[in-house]
Order: structure tokens, then C-alpha cells, then sequence
């Protein structure tokens, strides 16, 4: 259907600067060659003027020539309205089928080992192990990484946003040991991080995967089956109800709103990879070639 829709586009597109093409031509040729008899018919209506003086019986025949020479001035105008109308028509449709020609050019997709030769970060640690040392500073501990948060951001209850944005940044998701070590020392309490917590949409409680796989469900993606991309993803990942992460911590699967390339729906982005016009096979296949290079 996509490909007919294409092809009748181009057509339409082809024909409609074929016209517009015509048109120009006709234009300027109907204008040249008034441009060419306008001398002679004048110097004609002068000669019959002249001889008129003399001849009454050429009178008529100048009429009939003044007469001739009008119509043909009038036809030429309607002639250049209609197509300068014309004109603006097919160029209007030229346009428009052009810029749907374009919009239903297949697009080049990067190739299935771009998508999955993208390098992703390692897992986040489980709280417990020694964190990152390149995102802690020095190889810290989990305690010491929080009591340098609160040294840094102040004990008070204002620095509960800066305390867990940095937390999420570090784990990816605020671990329950990370948020009671920072209740001791401060005058956070648990209630108000519950509450920072859950009202941004940027913090996570429970862990998330080492790959983030963003399916669009925006208008496009959605009337393109996106449901159908998630529910097959999260059947062969075996994420339960209620999770979005797979029990292996490989994938979190995330419901997005548009992401920008309508035109390849349904679509699914990995961390910053795109892919398009997708299936709930190659969707899955996607994400099994992942986890061979990962
Ligand atoms: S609706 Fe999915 S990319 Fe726009």
C-alpha cells in the first residue's frame, strides 16, 4: 500500500510539473508571437489609416482590421489568465505530491550490526559492591560516596533533590541501602524522599537494565501496532506484570511518547539508536543480537 502510495505520488508529481511545463511554454510562445506581428499590424493600420484619407471604401477594411486586431489582443489575455491559473494550480499540486514523494522515500536504516555495535555502559553495580570508580571519583564505597553527597549538598531537607539526582545518576535507580544511609545524617526523611521520588519522573526505585529500549507509543507508532512491539518484547524478555526490567537485568522496557520519525513507525530507540518500521519479530530480533555482541 506504502509502495502504491509512493508511486502514485511521483506520478502525480511528474505530471503535475509536465503541466506546469505546458503551460510556460504555451506562455511564452502565445506572448512571442503577439511580439512579433505587433509591428506589422501597426504599421498595416497606419497604411489603411493613410490610405482611408483618401479612399473611403478602405474605412471598412481598417475597421475590420482594428476589430481583428482587438479580438486577438483579448483572446491573448483570457488566454494568459486561464494559464497563469492553470500555472498556480499545478505548481500547488507539484508541491504537495513532491513533499509526499519525499515523506514516503524509503529512508536508510542503519544496518542491524550498527544498531547492536553500539557501545553501552556495564551494568550498574548492586549496591553493596564498590561503585564505578570513574563516576564515585575514588573508587569510594557506597557510605562514602553518600556522606561526600551530604557534604557536598548540606544536611538540610532542601537538598533532597540534588542528593537523589545524584544517587540516580550513580546507580541509575535510587537503591533502598543508598536512601536510608541518607536519612541518618541529614533531616531527610523517608517520607519526603517517597515523595521527591515518586513525583519525578526522572528517578527510578527498582534497578534498571544495562540497555534501555525505548518504544514509541506516539500516534504514528501506535496506529502502526506499537502495542504489538511492546507486548512481544516483554513476552520474550519474561518481564512480569508490574516490571519493565527483564529478571537477567539485560533490558528495561520503556513506553515513550513520539520520538521524532514518524515516518519509520513503529519505531524503538537503544540508548540512542533508532530503528524503524519494525516488527514484533525484528524487534525481537534486535534485541537478540544485542545481547550476542553485549
Ligand atoms: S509517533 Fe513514534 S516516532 Fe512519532
Amino acid at each position: 500500500m506504502r509502495y502504491f502510495s509512493q508511486r502514485v505520488a511521483l506520478r502525480v508529481t511528474v505530471a503535475a510539473a509536465g503541466v506546469a511545463g505546458l503551460l510556460t511554454v504555451g506562455l511564452i510562445g502565445d506572448w512571442a508571437v503577439g511580439a512579433v506581428h505587433a509591428p506589422g499590424d501597426k504599421a498595416l493600420v497606419e497604411e489603411l489609416e493613410e490610405a482611408a484619407k483618401t479612399d473611403h471604401e478602405v474605412s471598412q477594411q481598417l475597421h475590420d482590421e482594428r476589430e481583428r486586431q482587438t479580438l486577438a489582443s483579448v483572446d491573448r489575455k483570457d488566454r494568459a489568465r486561464v494559464a497563469a491559473w492553470l500555472l498556480l494550480v499545478s505548481g500547488g499540486v507539484f508541491v504537495a505530491a513532491g513533499k509526499r514523494f519525499m515523506a514516503l522515500r524509503p529512508q536508510r536504516l542503519p544496518s542491524l550490526d550498527r544498531l547492536v555495535d553500539v557501545r553501552f555502559d556495564t551494568a550498574a553495580p548492586a549496591i553493596g559492591k564498590r561503585p564505578r570508580t570513574d563516576e564515585s571519583g575514588n573508587g569510594e564505597t557506597p557510605l562514602e560516596f553518600v556522606a561526600r553527597l551530604v557534604e557536598q549538598h548540606g544536611a538540610g531537607r532542601e537538598a533532597a533533590i540534588p542528593i537523589l539526582q545524584a544517587i540516580q545518576n550513580h546507580y541509575r535507580y535510587l537503591p533502598d541501602e543508598a536512601l536510608r544511609r541518607v536519612c541518618e545524617p541529614t533531616e531527610i526523611t523517608p517520607a519526603q524522599i517517597a515523595g521527591t521520588s515518586s513525583f519525578y519522573a526522572q528517578f527510578r526505585r527498582s534497578p534498571v537494565g544495562r540497555h534501555v529500549v525505548r518504544v514509541c507509543h506516539g500516534t504514528a507508532c501506535h496506529v502502526a501496532a506499537a502495542e504489538r512491539i511492546t507486548e512481544e518484547l516483554r513476552r520474550h524478555l519474561e518481564i512480569k506484570d508490574g516490571n519493565d526490567t527483564d529478571p537477567r537485568r539485560l533490558f528495561t522496557i520503556d513506553k515513550v511518547a513520539c520520538v521524532g520519525c514518524c515516518s519509520l513507525a513503529p519505531v524503538m530507540m537503544i540508548e540512542e539508536e533508532t530503528a524503524g518500521r519494525l516488527t514484533p519479530a525484528s524487534a525481537r530480533q534486535v534485541l537478540d543480537a544485542l545481547e550476542l555482541r553485549s
